[in-house]
């Protein structure tokens, strides 16, 4: 028996990274799954194809991501549970962060949620669900040289809990996620580093983790996704969990 047999799970983001970990925890749990992404992926073409299937889909638009909607639902047979990693982060000193930076990462990071929450609400409001979002640590405690991708995290978190207040009457629980997590977004922080910061970035990375292990993979936030998007956390909304190893504790 799977945690998640018989439900229907959609995947905004589910190529790469914590994306393609939540497709695999959810496949495993006995879901089936639909990833939507603007990349083709996950690269890994293994999985069953009457269980899963990948869409190409921008979720900055907005009519795009309701039309995948119904063709996933169609090819599903309902929806339970939707998990939203897509994101982009960016670097840049405050002072030097554009309009056009700003509006491209809010674009993404919170519109691009908004989108693909309301795009679930109809399928949800008769009989319940479960969202996952995600935020991030740099939206509770800031980041160097991140202040847009930082205010963008602090909103999905916002917009969480209040989105979960709306419509906690339709049994519809909204939480988010604040990982901390090795993946391809790791990678490219790291490229787009100048080299004489890349040695401190990797060692600083892997040891703030209190737990022991260092620096997870994206399968480690597998089985939280799972009892989230289930009946498991029936009890559970408007709540942020950092699964991060223990780096991110309000009040220490
Ligand atoms: N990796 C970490 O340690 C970490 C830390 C804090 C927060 N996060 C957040 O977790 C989430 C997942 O990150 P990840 O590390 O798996 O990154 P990732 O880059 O591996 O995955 C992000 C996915 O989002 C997709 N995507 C980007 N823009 C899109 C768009 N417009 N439409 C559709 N899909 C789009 C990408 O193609 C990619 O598959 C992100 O929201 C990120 O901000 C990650």
């Amino acid at each position: 028996m799977g945690m998640l047999d018989g439900k229907f799970a959609l995947v905004a983001g589910g190529a790469s990274g914590a994306g393609e970990a939540a497709v695999d925890a959810f496949l495993a749990e006995g879901a089936k799954v639909v990833s939507l992404d603007i990349q083709p992926g996950p690269k890994d073409g293994s999985r069953p194809p009457e269980h899963f299937r990948a869409m190409t889909c921008d979720i900055t638009d907005k009519q795009a991501v309701d039309t995948c909607f119904a063709q996933a639902v169609q090819f599903m047979g309902g929806l339970d549970a939707v998990c939203v990693p897509a994101g982009i982060t960016a670097r840049k000193l405050a002072e030097d962060i554009s309009e056009e930076d700003m509006r491209r990462i809010f674009e993404i990071n919170v519109l691009g949620t908004m989108f693909v929450n309301q795009a679930a609400f109809p399928y949800m409001k008769d009989k319940g669900g479960s969202i996952i979002n995600f935020a991030s640590v740099s939206g509770i405690r800031g980041q160097v040289m991140r202040a847009h991708y930082c205010a963008t995290k602090g909103a999905v978190a916002a917009w969480t809990r209040a989105v979960a207040m709306d419509w906690a009457r339709y049994n519809i629980r909204v939480n988010a996620i604040a990982p901390m997590i090795y993946t391809p977004i790791v990678d490219r922080v790291r490229a787009a580093l100048p080299e004489s910061e890349r040695e401190s970035f990797e060692k600083s990375i892997g040891q703030a983790q209190r737990l022991p292990g260092g620096l997870r993979g994206a399968d480690s936030l597998g089985p939280t996704m799972a009892l989230l998007a289930g009946d498991g956390a029936s009890y559970m909304t408007g709540q942020v969990l950092s699964l991060d190893g223990g780096v991110c504790m309000l009040g220490s």
